[in-house]
């Protein structure tokens, strides 16, 4: 792991108290951190100073001139400051008066009352009146959209706005029109905001301090809500969200800045995606097929049945799929139930033959279906960006912001491979359009330019593989793919340049390149099979000495929010949770003695039902393979977990067409599906927002996931629906809370050693977890605790 060196200190007062903060640190940002509170409007976390409102003045002592924006201002060594001297005072004072002249004073109907800025601060300087009567100046509220209202006699023209929707979101969708008196917000080009760039985010409206930008969907004041911090369940960037509710309902997302993984900024799911939990067309009732057609039945009834039925189907005719939405607890308790249960290693995650395709992309390059960095690194290390796959400002939304932020902020180079056309694509120094299968001809093009020019430093002991695959390149001259696939041959060069190099120019000295991190959306990828192409990014990464270090790597995002921790818990048919293999004899041995003693010797099985007195260790079927298992009878009963709803990443399609072959399938399901339509049996699952537990992130962060609403209906989580099954058949999983779950994977699983759910509490922990005692880093590389005989140059 690099080593950085620490940043230069200096030391100055506020106040007549001394503080000591990092060189280059405002004035605003010490004070903050120090608890000490000076006002402010324009000034938001990440976003450079911007120096318009000027309600953050204070005072330098002992300097002419010495009233200052202490957002703009750097503390130098031995400098004395003044949050409330008198001239500060009557300065902001003053600053406020003059808002007044305009500001429409609607703060009983404005939906920001209580929590807007100007507010706070009119009332706690004291301005009761503006010295400065007219007329006020007025114009009607403009909708911008379905969810973004205008209102232009509240606005003080901070541009907050603007400057998050260009320099963090990177859309540029809004902009500031006009001068002085006459200026407004308005969408980019006078155009309808429906037209532009607009994602619909809503960052606008979070970061407007007072009721200018306003949200369409709320309909509540502040105070009169319970909020309740948890993780999004709509993508794997994972994101924190503050969930506002009272009475059983999300009244909105707000935002809790410079907290988790997204720093508080969300996009348009995490805003306004809570409608897909709290909808009416949710499924809340369990059924069962009785001649042919569904009938609701009671809970009870509906597990007493599925129990019944899956007696008869013990060992490879029984396989399950989980969903890859659903809690690590929930997945761990299902893989365990086909285990020790059913004796089967025919379990696996519901998912598209793409997501499956990146996934073993990782492992068989990796030794982990895992990324092996952390997206963090965007903020201190990484010199240069390449995107590869569809658009990922829709895919994993977030992680494009920081792309964006680090390239304005930290001048890192980026490189997009991608076939759709997204804002990114203008703004990155080099944009390749693939035609259809071309991204592996285009990176293995790029490896080529980089060996040929020699860009790197060879490495000694380069990992397996390297030889056949180096060989395997011939076949990709970098004129011959530019022909063939209609890129130009510069943009190939250029990519290979900016890559290798780590966003440099190229030098006499390799040793001085900085690192690149690969973000890959290859597994969102309609059509087509991206294996190889996935592959070609990792050896990339492998050649160019990318991975084990910070900045570099690769991330690849998969879709659903805990893609990764269902892969961890070990819904896989080859490894047991935490990554230990199947037909590893320690390993059983070590989860038998966990699993097995739980047989309840009350409950006299039924139906010839037996008990395993061993962990099978007969191979098992991954999803395909289930998929064509099922088709020819060899499967004949499915337990099937999903999350349908309309934004989750969907399924293997051939699924619906051989699910009617089945004798018994069991759906459990958030919403009336077309798989629920060819069920058996159906069990009402509750969602994120209705259950505790914990998701791992696309980059291995293990974060808490809060209870916030009941679930409709007789919905439960999916680990109390499994553990209603097990018990019925007479074995004893009986956990109150998934804290008890993570407490046998935290003993179980190596890689999850130190996480409990209190340490949770506290924040997020990126695996390998390794000790109690010792806070990981988050910048943690996968690639420093990875034997390197576990790296491999992969030919597809
Ligand atoms: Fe400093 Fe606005 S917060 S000028």
């Amino acid at each position: 792991m690099v080593v950085k060196a620490e940043p230069k200190l200096v030391t100055f007062k506020v106040n007549g108290q001394d503080i000591t903060v990092p060189e280059g640190s405002t004035v605003l940002d010490a004070c903050l951190s120090h608890g000490i509170e000076v006002p402010n409007l324009c000034f938001q976390p990440m976003m450079r100073p911007w120096g318009s409102c000027r309600i953050c003045t204070v005072e330098i002592l002992g300097r002419r001139g010495g009233l200052v924006e202490s957002c703009a201002a750097q503390v130098r060594e031995g400098m004395e400051v003044a949050t409330h001297s008198p001239e500060a005072l009557k300065s902001r004072e003053f600053i406020l008066q003059m808002y007044l002249i305009d500001h429409a004073l609607d703060c009983p109907t404005c939906d920001k009352s209580g929590e807007c800025y100007l507010q706070d601060n009119t009332y706690l300087h004291n301005v009761q009146v503006s010295p400065y009567n007219r007329p006020k100046l007025a114009q009607p509220y403009e909708h911008f959209s379905d969810v973004i209202d205008y209102k232009w006699d509240r606005c003080i023209i901070c541009a907050r706005c603007t400057r998050v929707c260009d320099e963090v979101i990177g859309v540029t969708a809004i902009e500031v029109d006009g001068r002085g008196l006459e200026a407004s917000i308005t969408p980019a080009w006078g155009m309808n905001l429906r037209d532009t760039t607009c994602i619909s985010c809503g960052m606008c409206i979070a970061v407007c301090p007072v009721g200018a930008m306003t949200d369409r969907k709320f309909g509540a004041h502040p105070w009169e809500l319970d909020a309740t911090e948890t993780i999004c369940g709509f993508c794997d960037v994972g994101c924190t969200l503050n969930v506002e509710h009272n009475r059983g309902i999300v009244r909105r997302i707000s935002h809790l800045w410079e907290r988790g993984v997204n720093h508080g900024y969300t996009c348009e799911r995490g805003k306004w995606g809570y409608q897909f939990v709290q909808n009416p067309e949710r499924l809340e009732a369990a059924a069962i097929r009785r001649d042919g057609e569904l009938q609701t039945v009671p809970l009870d009834e509906a597990l007493d049945e599925a129990a019944a039925r899956l007696s008869h189907y013990q060992g490879q005719q029984f396989a399950a799929l989980a969903s890859p939405e659903n809690t690590n607890e929930s997945n761990y308790l299902l893989q365990q139930f086909a285990r020790a249960v059913m004796g089967s290693n025919n379990v696996d995650r519901t998912m598209t033959h793409n997501q499956a395709a990146v996934d073993r992309a990782l492992a068989d390059s990796f030794g982990f279906g895992a990324s092996t960095n952390s997206v963090q690194e965007m903020f201190t290390d990484t010199g240069c960006a390449l995107v590869v796959g569809p658009n990922i400002v829709e895919t994993a939304p977030v992680a494009s912001y920081w792309v964006n932020w680090a390239r304005l902020y930290r001048e890192t180079k980026d490189i997009v491979i991608s076939r759709d056309h997204f804002v990114m694509c203008d703004r990155a120094q080099v944009w390749i359009k693939p035609p259809e299968n071309g991204e592996t001809a285009i990176i293995n093009a790029i490896a080529r330019v980089i060996l040929d020019n020699k860009l790197l430093t060879p490495a000694e002991n380069p990992p397996a593989g390297f030889q056949p695959w180096l060989d395997s390149l011939e076949d990709f001259a970098p004129e011959d793919v530019a022909k063939s696939t209609g890129v130009p041959l510069a943009d190939i060069q250029r990519a290979a340049v900016l890559y290798a190099t780590g966003g440099h120019e190229i030098s006499d000295d390799p040793s001085g390149y900085g690192p690149s991190t690969i973000f890959s959306t290859l597994a969102s990828q309609i059509g087509g099979d991206v294996y190889p192409a996935e592959l070609a990014l990792h050896n990339l990464a492998l050649l160019t000495g990318n991975i084990g270090r910070a900045g570099g790597g690769v991330i690849a995002f998969r879709g659903p929010a805990n893609f990764q921790g269902s892969t961890d818990a070990g819904c896989h048919p080859a490894l047991l949770p935490g990554y230990q293999a199947r037909n590893d004899a320690d390993a059983r041995r070590k989860f038998a003695a966990a699993w097995l003693p739980r047989w309840n010797d009350a409950v006299v099985p039924q139906n010839g039902f037996k008990r395993p007195q061993s962990l099978p260790d007969a191979p098992g079927l991954g999803c395909e393979e289930i998929i064509e298992a099922i088709a020819d009878g060899r499967i004949k009963a499915l337990y099937l977990a999903f999350g349908s709803q309309p934004t989750n990443y969907g399924f293997d399609a051939r699924l619906l067409e051989v699910l009617p072959k089945l004798e018994l399938l069991i759906v459990e399901d958030i919403y009336p599906s077309p798989l629920t339509e060819l069920a058996h049996i159906v069990l009402p699952a509750a969602m994120f927002l209705e259950e505790d537990g914990s998701f791992t992130n696309a980059d291995r962060t293990v974060q808490r996931v809060r209870f916030t609403l009941p679930a409709p209906g007789a919905a439960q989580p999916a680990w109390r629906l499994i553990q209603g099954i097990a018990q019925r058949l007479g074995y004893n999983l009986d956990h109150r809370h998934p804290s008890q779950i993570m407490e046998e994977m935290a003993r179980l699983m190596p890689i999850y050693q130190g996480v409990s759910y209190p340490r949770l509490e506290r924040g997020s922990l990126e695996w390998p977890v390794k000790s109690f005692g010792t806070e990981p880093s988050l910048y943690l590389s996968l690639g420093d605790d990875l034997a390197p005989e576990s790296l491999k140059f992969v030919v597809s």
